[in-house]
């Protein structure tokens, strides 16, 4: 009989295609709620899930025959990873082939908060556009300026890459300091988290979230940001305080934001939405054609992988061979 495997939602075909060549797939095209995922999910081997997911404790126990969920998606914290490592359960997730494409809506939030992109949309779209004028929307340079950046992985790395056109200085913050050598090669500087706040004229957020990075910012860090700073956040919302970042906003301690990712997705705050000095993006960091395609393949293939007996490509954690 075929193992089976569920995908939750919608992604790209190619998952489906490569799956259901060996497996029995179900395809589950409409966002499922943690009761509608846990009455579903008893007869599955694989689930193939998304950041909207809600793989908690209770879906985990009712899947009783469940060997692996692949997330498809960089992060993972919409899975219980402590339950599903006591039941023996792979978590894999998607790393490295949608690196380059959440770094350049990193830069896309930049270039649009620095050069105040969708506030000259909006004035050309409502017939405010009256000709050139010497003062309209003037914005911040980037050539020579501080990029700092929180979380220096390979998405941060792949963002302090793109400084080097502008030719900027690079720092960074996180638990631990890189190598030397890896220092030299982005041309990056280890700061400490005061430092970071205080010279970056743009600081990007690229770390996961995690106990430790949780409201990592805060009222008080907006304080201690340079003056006419840009905030760029594509890692995950809550990292940092969205009501306090409103605040900061508000006040001008910062100049603007950047933001792809927010505290209590799907919510916002009102406050926010109501910023000229804010540019919002849904959740799209890693939306390409082709990065989604190669994160669709990956999660099928680390589904296929465990499902066969063998080591999955991109585990979350490992489980000793018994679990193969
Ligand atoms: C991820 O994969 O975790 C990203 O947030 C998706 O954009």
């Amino acid at each position: 009989m075929k193992k089976r495997v569920l995908i939750t939602n919608q992604v790209p075909d190619a998952a489906y295609k490569t799956l259901s060549r060996k497996y029995a797939v179900t395809w589950n095209k409409r966002q499922l709620t943690e009761r509608q995922l846990l009455s579903k999910a008893k007869p599955f081997h694989a689930l193939l899930t998304t950041l909207a997911d809600p793989v908690t404790k209770p879906v985990l126990s009712a899947a009783t025959v469940l060997q692996c969920v692949a997330n498809y998606a960089v992060g993972y914290n919409n899975i219980d990873l402590k339950a599903a490592r006591v039941r023996g359960i792979w978590v894999t997730h998607t790393p490295d082939v949608l690196t380059e494409a959440t770094a350049d809506a990193a830069w896309a939030l930049l270039l649009a908060c620095a050069r105040r992109v969708l506030e000259g949309d909006r004035m050309v779209r409502s017939g405010r556009f009256k000709g050139a004028h010497p003062l309209t929307l003037l914005g911040a340079d980037l050539f020579e300026k501080t990029l700092g950046i929180y979380g220096f992985g390979r998405i941060g790395k792949a963002v302090a890459r793109r400084g080097k056109g502008w030719n900027m200085k690079i720092l960074y913050h996180q638990r631990k300091r890189e190598a030397p050598s890896l220092e030299r090669r982005y041309n990056a500087r280890y700061v400490s988290f005061p430092t970071l706040l205080k010279s970056s004229d743009f600081l990007s957020v690229n770390s996961p979230l995690t106990p430790e990075t949780r409201h990592r910012f805060t009222r008080k860090e907006f304080k201690r940001m340079k003056k006419g700073s840009i905030f760029i956040n594509t890692g995950r919302g809550a990292i940092h305080c969205e009501r306090d970042l409103a605040e900061a906003l508000e006040k001008g301690w910062i100049y603007s934001a950047g933001l792809d990712v927010y505290e209590n997705e799907p919510k916002i705050e009102k406050r926010l939405l109501k910023r000229s000095n804010c540019v919002l993006l849904p959740h799209i960091g890693s939306a390409t054609i082709e990065t989604r395609n190669q994160m669709a393949l990956l999660a099928a293939e680390n589904i296929d992988r465990v499902l066969s007996g063998r080591r999955p490509p991109t585990p979350v954690f490992s489980l000793g061979n018994k679990q193969l």
